[in-house]
């Protein structure tokens, strides 16, 4: 009789009566006789002449309702009249449906309520695409209908998970003794590597509040207030160039602890995403403990701080199997300290001309100079640079590092930094190429030790990496003077798949240690007062020992969720180009308002709105 399916309907076993609501996805069998009214939008109309069927559908599921002329000829009428998205509230009483019309698809399939009355609580203009049906819809008018494209069930899925697992972080945390306290959101500038939001205060004329890129210097200020175990759903601002996995504002969870050190902050959110992964049952978690990489490992063997350990296809040195090779490109390269180093494309090893050109296009936008191939045949190889190559150097770049015939192996000779990246760009299109990185798993893995500070060319000083909170490793402390670049910061990223879920440091929290990272990073005392005062003065009035990390809440559920993008887990992000499609924001303000804050607009207002 029907096709509905609530297959991907949020709640598709949904409690039987939500909390003793009766709502359209509750009604079974053994409810058959009872008298209910329901309330919901029309999902599908059909009209069989006679006979008129209504799928009336809301959050939790999808009842079918028939309308009888001979029986209710005034309702009838009424439902020959309304369409897709009309809100009803129809009274009824349920009933088995007959022999052979069950639809097995449905949790309700099993029934349907035959309408004595029907009222139209609103109409609705026919929507700008289909809510009934998971389509592909531009994201623009998505966007710009965000009400409707959140009454899909995919989307309405996505934020009640998110629900679910903001809600699981709370309850984990709070067993744990922690206390969630909420910061402001007007402050003065954190530095996170990006730009501030700036607020203009009216009260004070030419001054601005900035909008915070975290709440770090907050929670170090609570542990110093003695509070111990902090934790907040937090949201962040930054202004900061838009990709598929960042948005200018997006949620962490984030937290900070005393008397901790690196292996208690990542004990607890291992636990708590282990929780978080079952939480949401669809997909597998490769390897617990997660496994650990330095960042110098993770650099090597993979090219990124990120790397998807869903799958192999690691990185090899072979530079020292090439001392003296009699191939200019690689004999130059290493003469000037540089490296030659390959991955070993397993299967490739007929990639077509065209196919290598593909890679060597992949490999010149990371900023590769070329790209070598070597392709293994049974009888030899097959390869551009042959020729250049003594007999034992040729063995050194395929059998010695595992490569077999029938496999392609990838080199690049360029200094360490793009070879790594280049390699990693490589790798990870291979990886998708090939469909090496199963989506039902999750490899998850902890990157340690990443340098605390590196040098920027431009301001000629040096830089934090991550945040200018990071302590560093004890025995490391005599490089600060020496070489500070090697320093090797308490610093711990969340990786999974590639992605960064999260990051957190154990913090300096001695004034005069906290004052010599801020020198090298080039602030004199009185920029050091200006920017960071309040926390210098607080490390010196008891500041306990203590760490803590934040957790990209929006990528969680995204990777849970194999969302292309953050935006599909936000209820009402930003476009890719950082415009609220829907309320036309950000916007050209009344020069009356602008007068009240003492500000005058340089820049001609644009009123482009494309997303
Ligand atoms: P960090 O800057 O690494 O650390 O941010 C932590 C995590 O937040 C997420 N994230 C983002 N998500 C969406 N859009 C963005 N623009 C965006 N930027 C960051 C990522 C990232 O791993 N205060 C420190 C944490 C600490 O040291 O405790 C901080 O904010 O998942
Ligand atoms: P050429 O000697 O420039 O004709 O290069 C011969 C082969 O070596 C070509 O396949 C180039 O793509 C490759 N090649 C040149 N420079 C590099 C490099 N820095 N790393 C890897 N391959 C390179």
């Amino acid at each position: 009789m029907t096709a509905t399916s609530d297959r991907s309907h949020p709640n598709p076993v949904a409690s039987r009566h939500e909390h003793g609501r009766l709502t359209c996805g509750s009604l079974r069998v053994d409810d058959a006789g009872r008298s209910v009214t329901l309330r919901g939008w029309v999902n599908r109309r059909r009209d069989l002449g006679g006979l008129i069927f209504v799928d009336l559908r809301d959050r939790y599921g999808i009842t079918q309702v028939v309308f009888n002329p001979q029986v209710v000829p005034a309702a009838h009428e009424v439902a020959s009249r309304v369409r897709g998205e009309f809100v009803l509230e129809i009274t009824g009483t349920v009933r088995p449906r007959p022999e052979g019309t069950a639809n097995p698809n449905l949790a309700t399939g099993e029934i349907e309520v035959e309408a004595s009355a029907v009222a139209v609580l609103n109409e609705a203009k026919t929507p700008p695409f289909y809510i009934n049906e998971e389509v592909e819809v531009d994201e623009a008018l998505r966007l710009q209908y965000r009400y409707l494209d959140l009454r899909r069930p995919g989307m309405q899925s996505n934020v009640l998970l998110r629900h679910r697992l903001v809600k699981r972080m709370r309850d984990y945390l709070d067993a744990r003794g922690f206390c969630e306290v909420e910061t402001p959101c007007l402050i003065k500038s954190t530095p996170e590597g990006a730009r501030d939001f700036l607020v203009p205060s009216s009260a004070h004329p030419g001054t601005f509040y900035a909008l915070p890129q975290s709440p770090q210097q907050m929670k170090q200020l609570l542990m110093v207030a003695g509070l111990d175990r902090y934790f907040q759903i937090a949201r962040c601002f930054r202004d900061e160039a838009q990709r598929a996995d960042r948005q200018p504002e997006f949620t962490q969870l984030d937290l900070e602890m005393s008397f901790v050190g690196q292996d208690d902050v990542m004990a607890l959110m291992e636990a708590l995403y282990v929780e978080l992964v079952k939480e949401h049952g669809g997909k597998r978690i490769q390897e617990v403990p997660f496994p650990r990489l330095t960042y110098a490992d993770a650099m090597a063997r993979f090219g990124s701080d990120r790397p998807d350990l869903r799958f192999g296809l690691e990185i090899q040195d072979v530079g020292p199997a090439l001392a003296g090779t009699g191939f200019k490109a690689f004999a130059t390269v290493l003469e000037a300290g540089g490296q030659v180093k390959a991955i070993v494309a397993t299967g490739c090893g007929s990639y077509s001309r065209r196919e290598i050109d593909g890679l060597t296009e992949i490999a010149k936008r990371a900023g590769a100079k070329g790209l070598a191939t070597i392709a293994v045949e049974s009888n030899g190889v097959r390869s551009p640079i042959a020729k250049f190559l003594r007999e034992q150097e040729q063995q050194a770049l395929t059998s010695d590092i595992g490569a077999s015939p029938g496999d392609l192996v990838l080199l690049v000779a360029d200094e360490a930094a793009t070879v790594a990246k280049v390699l990693s760009a490589l790798r990870t299109e291979l990886g998708t190429a090939l469909g090496l990185g199963d989506p039902s798993v999750l490899a998850f893995c902890w990157v340690t030790e990443f340098p605390l500070l590196e040098w920027d060319e431009d301001g000629s000083r040096w830089d934090a990496t991550h945040n200018p909170f990071s302590g560093y490793l004890p025995e490391d402390e005599p490089l600060l003077d020496t070489d500070p670049g090697s320093v090797r910061a308490l610093q711990y990223d969340l990786v999974a798949n590639g992605a960064e879920l999260g990051g957190g440091s154990v913090r300096l929290h001695r004034r005069a240690e906290q004052e010599r990272i801020f020198a090298l990073m080039g602030y004199d005392r009185s920029a050091m007062a200006d920017r960071f005062g309040a926390l210098l003065d607080a490390l010196e009035y008891g500041a306990p020992p203590h760490g803590g990390i934040a957790m990209g809440v929006d990528r969680l559920v995204a990777l849970l969720t194999d969302a292309p993008s953050i935006r599909d887990v936000i209820a009402f992000p930003k476009s890719q180009r950082g415009i609220d499609m829907m309320f036309d924001a950000p916007s050209a303000v009344d020069q009356t308002q602008l007068e009240e804050l003492g500000l005058s607009v340089a820049v001609p207002s644009s009123n482009s709105t494309n997303p």
